[in-house]
Order: C-alpha cells, then structure tokens, then sequence
C-alpha cells in the first residue's frame, strides 16, 4: 500500500463527474487500498478517488471509534437508491478544504448499491455519521463539495483563500 496526497481546492479535479469504474480488477482493490491508508493517515473518515487525483467513481470510509476495530468500507460505483424523508444536519469537514466546517442537512437515512471490493453487489442501509459521510463522499464524484452548502459569499471567500495558499504552495 502507499499513502497518496490529498489534493486541494481549486483543483479542477474536484470539480470533475468521475467516471464509472468498468471492471473491479486488481488496480481498482489497489486504489482502495491506498486510499484507505491515505484515508487513516490523514485522518479522516472518509475519502473519494477524485481527492488523489484519480477521477473514478470509488469511495474508501471508516466511520468507527478511535479505540474500536477498524470498519473499512469500499464503495465502487455507488449509488443511493432511497433516501428518507427525515433530514439530519451534521457539522461537515473535508480533507481537500482543511479547517472548513459546514452544516449541511441531507436525509437522515440513506440505502446505498455498489460493488464491494471483489466486485460484488452490496446494499447498505446507513443512518447518522455514515448516511452523512457516504452522501459527502458521492458529492465528490458528482464534482460537488461542501462549500457549495454555504451561501454565494461565504463560498466565494473560501474559494478566494485557497486560491491564495495554492499560489504560496506554488511559490508564485
Ligand atoms: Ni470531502
């Protein structure tokens, strides 16, 4: 396995619909893979393959307790196919935009289809933290991040400050 690194706002990646993942061979469990360590190491409960520079529909979470047994799901090629009528507004944080919260309110129940990390077909029915952190994780391949929850102004300042600190890391 070998961590990735993350990529950051503005990149243009993050903003690309990834692209369906055909056959779920050895180079898709290896992109998983990395990107759970990637995921743990950051840490975060959460990653999506866009977030290293690879736009295809994958999803790496882990939404246990620090102390508890590790609960790695991988999410090839998800999708929701029910959502609850009930919202729920939990305070969203996002690797590729560090030290940004937001409250965002999505439903409170989620069913979500994809293809497990052998290719096979799995449902799961979520709630709480991991109905969010799924919901947050296909945004990222549908190109939507969680800036775009705020309001015009709010997301523009965010947008203009990570403009600014990739200049820096570019050192221009
Ligand atoms: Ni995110």
């Amino acid at each position: 396995m070998a961590k990735r690194s993350i990529i950051l706002l503005p990149d243009p990646v993050l903003r690309r619909v990834a692209a369906s993942i055909e056959r779920v061979d050895d180079e898709v469990r290896q992109l998983a893979d990395d990107m759970l360590e990637t995921m743990y190491a950051a840490p975060g409960v959460g990653l999506a393959a866009p977030q290293i520079g690879v736009s295809r529909r994958l999803i790496v979470i882990d939404v246990s307790e620090k102390d508890d047994e590790k609960m790695p799901y991988v999410m090839i090629n998800p999708t929701i196919v029910k959502r609850s009528d009930e919202p729920n507004v939990h305070e969203e944080g996002c690797l590729s935009i560090p030290d940004v919260r937001v409250e965002i309110e999505r439903p409170a129940e989620i069913v979500v289809e994809y293809l497990d990390r052998d290719g096979k077909r799995r449902e799961l029915a979520a709630s709480e933290l991991l109905a969010t952190c799924v919901q947050h994780e296909i945004d990222h391949l549908d190109g939507r991040l969680l800036i775009d929850y705020m309001s015009r102004l709010k997301r523009e300042m965010v947008v203009k400050r990570f403009k600014r600190l990739a200049r820096e890391r570019d050192g221009l």
